[in-house]
């Protein structure tokens, strides 16, 4: 029988978990894929969607619901209630919005989801579609867990030194946390193994990453999967510049505070600002969020600090009026345009995948403390393998205290150890853009995933 002859662009549905850190790097991925000819519906759930501000550029929206549309996951009984009523409720609802699409003439081909979503494969194979699955986080943690899911890395471990093939060996302590510390939080640790359970059947496999960043461990996965590297997914205005409009993220859960951040950090001198964020979702220990607000303080350098609204009874008493003539507090900022500032000579991060990502493609040298997930792994190769930063280690209770904290801030701001450091920093800004530019390796795999569905 013949094909039936295409007569609309290539479109893909695509599903990100719903928090920030998810929907920053999807939404991106998502205008490389109008860049280069196909169309794009992002589907959010319908609580997300009463929080998102802002303007999605060429990409349309439209809402599943993950069966808890007052709450979203804070109404949930627990993280596996969540994910499960999601999984549920979500097939349901996606499976329905694409058939809407179809009726209305605008038939889906593919959907791109969120590996924590793997259900959303189940979906689009039943409809018949291409499934594509994008990892938000580094191809060396998704190695970690594939390990993890099947059953080649045993938990819990039984030595300090861990190898897993495709990476050099590791200490336990750099691993993902819900690895070393087995049992910890058994509901998020299922969803990320589980991220890996029908991967065999998915058409695509797209990590935020870049070739030449995680070069060894790339070439080992795109042996057992149709891996490809599509990252960095900062706005186009921060790399390579072929995306007129795409200057920011686009949507926000929360509302940054802009023009004070701003104004703030033209009124100082260049490379003088710490700036500081623990990314949208961590909650701090008090005890934690004291000894960064005074290691910060202790550092003696001038500080722009982000403390969401629902954290900041965790600051110290009068923190704010005692140390405003060095710093700065705010609620949310837009972080790229603030790594991006001349003022800013060094970023104290918790280590989010998109936090590394942007300070790595900013040059932006970067003091990491890292709280759990991925985090740890990320730090360990800001330190050790990219050069581009220190790591700030906590005590045997977990906590990283302020003299860590302003000695580590110290050595990346001072002029002794910061030349290294610095020249990485440019070496890998370089390398980051080089991938998307045109030509480039992450360019290369877009092409060829919009140029093959056009084609199917
Ligand atoms: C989560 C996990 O914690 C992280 O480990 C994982 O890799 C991705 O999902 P999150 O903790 O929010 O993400 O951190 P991160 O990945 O760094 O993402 C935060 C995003 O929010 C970044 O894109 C950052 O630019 C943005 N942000 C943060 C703002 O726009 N303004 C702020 O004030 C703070």
């Amino acid at each position: 029988m013949e094909k039936e002859k295409r007569t609309h662009k290539s479109h893909c549905i695509v599903l990100p978990y719903p928090s920030q850190g998810h929907i920053n790097p999807m939404l991106q991925f998502s205008k490389r894929l109008v860049h280069n000819g196909a169309k794009v519906t992002l589907a959010v759930t319908c609580f997300i969607s009463k929080s998102l501000l802002g303007d999605s550029g060429p990409i349309t929206i439209k809402t599943i619901s993950d069966g808890y549309d007052e709450g979203g996951f804070a109404q949930a009984e627990s993280g596996g209630a969540y994910m499960e009523r999601f999984r549920v409720v979500g097939s349901e609802t996606l499976g329905s919005l694409i058939e809407k699409l179809k009726s209305s003439g605008c038939p889906v081909d593919c959907v791109v989801y969120d590996a924590f979503l793997p259900w959303a494969l189940d979906v689009a194979k039943k409809l018949g579609l291409v499934g594509a699955v994008f990892f938000t986080q580094s191809c060396t943690v998704n190695n970690i867990y594939y390990h993890v899911h099947q059953g080649m890395l045993k938990l819990p471990l039984s030595e300090p030194e861990v190898v897993v093939p495709g990476l050099f060996p590791l200490q336990a302590c750099d691993l993902p946390s819900l690895v070393y510390l087995y049992g910890s939080y058994p509901d998020f640790f299922n969803m990320l193994v589980n991220q890996f359970s029908n991967i065999e059947k998915v058409d695509w496999v797209f990590c935020n990453t870049f070739y030449k960043l995680e070069e060894k461990v790339v070439d080992w996965m795109a042996k057992i999967c149709p891996l490809r590297t599509i990252g960095p997914t900062l706005p186009s205005a921060y790399l390579d510049k072929r995306l007129g409009d795409d200057k920011d993220y686009g949507l926000n859960m929360l509302k940054p505070v802009t023009g004070v951040c701003m104004e703030w950090l033209d009124s100082k001198p260049n490379g003088s600002v710490v700036y500081a964020s623990y990314g949208s979702f961590a909650k701090l220990e008090p005890e934690q969020m004291e000894e960064v607000a005074w290691g910060l303080r202790r550092s003696n350098a001038y500080f722009l600090m982000v403390v969401r609204e629902s954290e900041q009874a965790k600051l110290p008493q009068k923190f704010k009026e005692e140390t405003a003539e060095k710093g700065l507090v705010v609620s949310w900022c837009p972080q790229l345009e603030v790594l991006a500032h001349r003022a800013i000579g060094c970023f104290l991060t918790h280590g989010g995948w998109n936090s590394t990502l942007e300070a790595l493609s900013l040059g932006v040298p970067m003091v990491v403390a890292p709280l759990w997930v991925d985090q740890p792994t990320n730090a360990k190769f800001v330190e050790d393998v990219w050069g581009i930063g220190l790591r700030a280690r906590a005590n045997d209770k977990g906590i990283v205290r302020r003299e860590v904290l302003e000695d580590c801030i110290g050595k990346v701001m001072g002029s002794d150890g910061l030349k290294e450091i610095k020249n990485n920093a440019l070496k890998w800004k370089n390398l980051a853009r080089e991938a998307v530019d045109e030509g480039g390796s992450s360019d290369k795999c877009i092409d060829e995933f919009v140029a093959k569905l056009t084609a199917s």
